[in-house]
């Protein structure tokens, strides 16, 4: 047991359909009178740059643009983004799009207000975040990373081939998230899997982990209620607005249940992978997230009985192991529903398994997880997860 824990954030969260409509109103509420909207290429071809720039044109909100987010978005990216919002003279920043943008954008406020370089914030080492970032509001266009909700940003580092986390703190947090499902309507089916899968991933290692605690659980169990009722209907019917109502909560609640700590091994083992081979990071965590449940049940047997039942499973009549185990084979099967690739698929082969396995003992997350993991352990998962794809 952790001897005390806290759980807090600042963010003010504001969802439903057709939300994004206030954004405009939003932005001065906050006092922001040049915010800088940090979005990737693909935002801007589906037309949601567009229509968030015309809500800010049309409230009469002076704002720039910059576009050129990419996935796992690289530390120059951040750097370039930082000198950019200095130059324009912004105050406020706005984080339109996938897990990558936000992240982006609140990279981008840590460069803007403490000065450096991305990779100065790197898990706090050697510069900790001592005061918040410029005023952020965040806007997801997909139901999965929940970057909306947490208290972290995720950057790559291109040269050392890792990813890493800058945050861990509330002053980091979006100052408001704007969740409209609305957003989500378009996402193609592999994205909306990849994602929600993310989010399911969340939840659950959150729920599992040495850190959870009452919030943390509490959220998290919804979430996976949410991703077992929806994730199939909003992958078969993406313009079924229920379904992606309820997945964009899931995300939601997801982010908040990785609140201020660490998450586990599939995330250790996924967010050191995004670093070797560039991939989806959805995709990526939904393949390691089955085989790393089948590794960890033993060690929570109670609480993964209670993931099968958040999934829909029925497990009268079941010992607490059967009942656990039925949680492990409801991921599997889903993971397969939603078609995620492969690890094969997504680039990986078997002959990168001890260096992988070596990455992801050395990332934090590795201490959360519910069962011990060194070496070994991630090998005998990493054969598992490989073995599943063929
Ligand atoms: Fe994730």
């Amino acid at each position: 047991m952790v001897p005390f824990q806290a759980y807090q954030t600042p963010t003010a969260f504001k969802h439903g359909l057709g939300v994004l409509e206030n954004l405009a109103e939003e932005v001065k509420a906050l006092g922001i009178k040049r915010p800088m909207l940090v979005t990737d290429p693909g935002i801007v071809k589906a037309g949601i740059a567009d229509e968030a720039a015309g809500v800010l044109k049309r409230g009469g909100v002076s704002f720039v643009m910059f576009d050129q987010v990419e996935a796992n978005p690289p530390v120059e990216l951040v750097d370039r983004g930082a000198v950019f919002f200095q130059q324009e003279g912004c105050d406020g920043l706005i984080g339109l799009g996938g897990g990558s943008s936000m992240d982006t954008a609140k990279a981008i406020g840590v460069v803007a207000s403490h000065g450096g370089s991305a990779v100065d914030y790197e898990w706090a080492d050697p510069n900790p975040i001592t005061k918040p970032i410029p005023p952020l509001i965040a806007i997801p266009t997909t139901a999965g990373t929940g970057s909306e909700a947490t208290l972290w940003s995720v950057i790559t580092d291109h040269n050392r081939h890792i990813k890493f986390n800058i945050g861990g703190t509330p002053f980091i947090a979006a100052t408001v998230a704007l969740i409209d499902p609305l957003l989500t309507i378009n996402l193609p089916a592999h994205v909306t899997a990849g994602t929600g899968m993310d989010a399911l991933a969340h939840a659950i290692e959150c729920y599992t982990m040495a850190f959870a605690q009452p919030f943390t659980d509490a959220v998290a169990l919804l979430a996976m209620e949410y991703v077992g009722q929806y994730l199939r209907v909003a992958f078969a019917q993406g313009h079924n607005k229920e379904a992606r109502y309820k997945m964009s909560m899931a995300a939601m609640l997801g982010g908040l249940a990785y609140g201020t700590d660490s998450a586990g091994a599939a995330h250790a083992m996924s967010q050191t992978a995004g670093g070797v081979v560039n991939c989806p990071h959805g995709a990526i965590t939904a393949r390691l997230l089955g085989p790393v449940m089948e590794y960890n049940f033993i060690g929570e047997p109670q609480k993964f009985a209670r993931i099968a039942v958040a999934l829909g499973e029925d497990v009268r009549g079941l010992s607490i192991w059967q009942a656990a185990e039925k949680a492990v084979e409801a991921v599997y099967r889903l993971t397969e529903d939603v078609e995620i690739p492969s690890l094969q698929q997504l680039g990986f082969s078997e002959d990168q398994i001890p260096l992988l396995a070596e990455l992801a003992v050395k990332d934090p997350q590795t201490i959360g997880n519910p069962r011990d993991i060194y070496y070994d352990g991630y090998v005998k998962v990493y054969q598992r997860a490989f073995a599943v794809g063929k």
